[in-house]
């Protein structure tokens, strides 16, 4: 059996996705969370494991150094690389927004929108054929328009929580996000038993 590695997403996402695989019969180790291990072996089944940000797990993807990684379709519309997107896993859902302070019209010639999807922003935008100015941030961006850096944000939503206790409202719905199973393309095709083996696993644990 060749040996498969997968690319975990660390943080919110990693709950679920690890709970689906202990359902689709995978032996992960119940202290995977508390641990600070970043590579997790497990042999019996020739797989490896690893831990990611979840805005890297398709860059190790892509790179092939992981066969397989489980990334948000938010992550995934940002950076557009090379994958495969082979299964929705029907996870974490959440979605994409603008929001900004209540009662607030964009009168501005091009209005100032902090995010981190500045790609997904700007395609936004663009589609609806409005200017804009995108301000890139890592995080903490509901911050922007309380502080007077930006007159939106596009943002994910799940929630809504921290929309609500910043005194944010919701103003246009952009896209849905959900995880998704990605494969390398090159990984897709020589170790391509063994994958549609795993996706067929977890086919069948998707509510
Ligand atoms: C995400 C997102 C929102 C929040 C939405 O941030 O950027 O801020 O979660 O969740 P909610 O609707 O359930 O409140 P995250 O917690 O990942 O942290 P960040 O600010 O560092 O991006």
């Amino acid at each position: 059996m060749t040996e498969l590695t997968i690319a975990m997403p660390k943080g919110r996402i990693f709950e679920e996705a690890y709970e689906m695989l202990i359902q689709a019969g995978f032996d992960l180790p119940e202290d995977v969370e508390i641990s600070r291990k970043l590579m997790i072996e497990i042999p019996s089944e020739k797989i490896r494991f690893i831990l990611a940000k979840p805005m890297d797990v398709p860059t190790y993807v892509e790179h092939g150094v992981a066969d397989i990684g489980i990334a948000g379709k938010d992550v995934l519309l940002e950076q557009g690389r090379a994958v495969h997107e082979l299964l929705d896993l029907k996870i974490s859902k959440c979605y994409i927004a603008s929001a900004g302070l209540p009662n607030t019209k964009l009168n501005d010639i091009a209005p100032r929108i902090a995010t981190k999807y500045p790609t997904v922003a700007s395609h936004y935008y663009r589609e609806k054929g409005e200017q804009v100015e995108i301000i890139g941030l890592n995080g903490s961006i509901e911050l922007a328009p309380m502080i007077g850096l930006a007159d939106r944000i596009v943002d994910i939503v799940s929630t809504g929580q921290t929309l609500k206790e910043n005194g944010l409202v919701e103003y246009e719905h952009i896209t849905d996000v959900s995880s998704r199973l990605i494969a390398n393309p090159v990984s897709y095709r020589m170790k391509n038993e063994r994958i549609q083996n795993l996706v067929k696993r977890l086919k069948k644990c998707v509510k």
